[in-house]
């Protein structure tokens, strides 16, 4: 669904992704991982074509983003990617409804009736139908990441992008979040990619493991065989110990 094939990235004289190639596959949730500076977000902005590569090319489908030669070209590309950054990012200003609604009214060729439908209907699938004319500050942190969920979701896109979905959150409210992926993915079928520092608690949403350091992609594995792994950098980044070969900056 997304191919990510030796990707360069540096800023000036810091090297940040050093030949990083990822596949991933249609249907399951991949989850990058690695110490905070890594390059983690850098990536998703390059999925996302906000960042470009030196070297290297990014498909999101058929479609190349990194060869992509004007902003109509990636915002084209852009319609099958949704995104869900930390801070849920909703409009203070807008109701629930109005917030839900707004990557609809922000595209061409949907009609007001349609609008409106498609945001009934999600918020109706999504138990938000209570807190439609509500505020974003008037409700809960979980249910403000549920409207973003809907938010996120309203396009239909096919590969749903999460920045740390949960960093800052305390643990029940963290849970929450992991299983609304769940609940979404059963209900949706999106492609899942989520970037998180939060292990093992990351493991329950993920099919595959990811790991970068140092530029490169140090192990790709299931989340049991991540668990086992033997490298010395997984075991320390794991466990999260000070001691090993992973320097903390
Ligand atoms: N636009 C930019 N200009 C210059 N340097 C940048 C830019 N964006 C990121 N960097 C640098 O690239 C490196 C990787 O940053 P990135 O935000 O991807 O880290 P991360 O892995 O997401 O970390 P965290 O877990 O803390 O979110 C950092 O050293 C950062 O300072
Ligand atoms: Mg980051």
């Amino acid at each position: 669904m997304i191919s990510i094939r030796n990707v360069h990235k540096r800023f000036g004289d810091q090297v940040v992704l050093d030949g990083v190639s990822i596949e991933i596959l249609p249907g399951q949730t991949t989850t990058i991982v690695g110490p905070s500076g890594v390059g983690k977000s850098v990536l998703l902005k390059l999925i996302m074509g906000i960042l470009e590569p030196e070297q290297g090319e990014i498909l999101v489908g058929d479609k190349n983003i990194t060869a992509a030669s004007n902003e109509a070209e990636r915002n084209s590309i852009r319609q099958d990617l949704g995104v869900l950054f930390q801070s849920a990012a909703l409009f203070d200003s807008l109701t629930v409804y109005q917030n839900i609604a707004f990557p609809l009214q922000q595209r061409c060729g949907h009609s007001a009736d349609e609008i409106h439908d498609k945001t009934r209907k999600i918020i109706t699938e999504m138990n938000l139908a209570p807190y439609s004319n509500s505020y974003p500050e008037e409700i809960s942190i979980g249910l403000r990441k549920r409207v973003g969920m809907a938010r996120a979701l309203i396009t239909e896109p096919k590969v749903l992008l999460f920045d740390e979905p949960n960093t800052g959150l305390d643990p029940l409210v963290g849970q929450e979040v992991y299983d609304l992926i769940d609940e979404c993915k059963k209900e949706w079928h999106f492609t899942g990619v989520v970037i998180s520092h939060e292990l093992p608690e990351v493991f329950q949403v993920s099919d595959i493991v990811v790991m970068l350091l140092g530029g490169k992609v140090i192990i790709e594995a299931s989340p049991d065989d991540f668990r086992n792994s033997p490298m010395p950098e997984v075991q320390q980044f794991l466990h999260g110990r000070v001691d090993g070969p992973i320097h903390i900056q």
